[in-house]
C-alpha cells in the first residue's frame, strides 16, 4: 500500500477509557425513574451513539414532548457527570498510556474524535489531556457518527489529509465513519461490531504500532 500513518484519531469510550459502564448506571437509572425498559443489551446498542440518539434507542418509538427529552438527556447527563468524578489515570484502559507515548516519540499526531459533550473533562480526568494535539467531540460538529465528520474535524484541526489519517473505533458506527471518509481504521472489538476496519484488535491493548505501520507500508 505505501501509507505512511501521520495521525492517530482516538475514540474515547471503548478505546481511551472505559466510560461505558458509567453511560450505562446513569440511563439506567433515569429508564427506572420513568419506567422505561432497559438493559444492559439495550446499553449496547448505545456504543458510539449520541446522547440524544441514546435517549431515542430508550423510547423505542414512544414519542414524549421536547421538553421532557431535553429535561431527561439534562438528568442523565448531571447524574453521569457526577459518576465521572470517580475517574483518575487508572481508568486508562491497559496499554493505552503506552501507545500515546510510543505515537509521540515517533512524531505522529494524536487527536480525538469522540461523540462525548463531556470529553474533554474526562481527558483532564484521566491526566492525557495535553497528549493531544487536536479535539474533535460532541460539541465541535452537528452531524454525529456514523457521519464523518468529527474524524474530518480532527484532521483538519491536525492539518493531515484525511487519508494520511488512521481511526481507532470501537464503535460500528464510528468505524463506518472512517472508512466513510478515506481513513485508515483500526477496529476494536467482535468481528461482527468493527469488521469493516483494515485491521481488528479484541482489545485496545492489543494494538501493536509496529505491525500496523507495517500493514500499511507493504
Ligand atoms: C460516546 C459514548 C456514547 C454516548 C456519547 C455521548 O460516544 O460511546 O454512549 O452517548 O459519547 O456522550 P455525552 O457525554 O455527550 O452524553
Ligand atoms: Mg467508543
Amino acid at each position: 500500500m505505501g501509507k505512511v500513518i501521520k495521525a492517530f484519531i482516538f475514540d474515547l469510550d471503548g478505546v481511551i477509557t472505559d466510560t461505558a459502564e458509567l453511560h450505562y448506571r446513569a440511563w439506567q437509572k433515569m429508564a427506572d425513574d420513568e419506567g422505561y425498559f432497559f438493559n444492559r443489551e439495550v446499553n449496547e446498542r448505545l456504543r458510539g451513539v449520541s446522547r440524544r440518539a441514546s435517549l431515542e434507542i430508550i423510547l423505542d418509538g414512544k414519542v414524549i414532548p421536547e421538553e421532557k427529552m431535553l429535561a431527561l438527556m439534562e438528568k442523565k447527563n448531571n447524574d453521569y457527570k457526577t459518576l465521572l468524578e470517580t475517574i483518575t489515570s487508572d481508568d486508562i484502559l491497559p496499554g493505552m498510556y503506552d501507545l500515546l507515548i510510543e505515537l509521540r516519540a515517533r512524531g505522529i499526531k494524536i487527536a480525538l474524535a469522540s461523540a462525548s459533550r463531556n470529553a474533554v473533562p474526562i481527558l483532564r480526568k484521566l491526566g492525557i489531556y495535553d497528549m493531544f494535539d487536536a479535539i474533535g467531540d460532541g460539541n465541535s460538529v452537528v452531524r454525529a457518527k456514523p457521519e464523518p465528520d468529527v474524524f474530518v474535524h480532527a484532521a483538519g484541526q491536525l492539518r493531515i489529509a484525511v487519508e494520511d489519517s488512521l481511526v481507532v473505533e470501537d464503535a460500528e458506527a464510528g468505524v463506518k465513519g472512517a472508512v466513510d471518509c478515506g481513513m485508515m481504521s483500526i477496529g476494536i472489538g467482535p468481528d461482527e461490531r468493527v469488521g469493516a476496519a483494515d485491521i481488528v484488535y479484541p482489545e485496545p491493548g492489543d494494538i501493536n504500532l509496529e505491525s500496523v505501520i507495517d500493514y500499511y507500508k507493504a
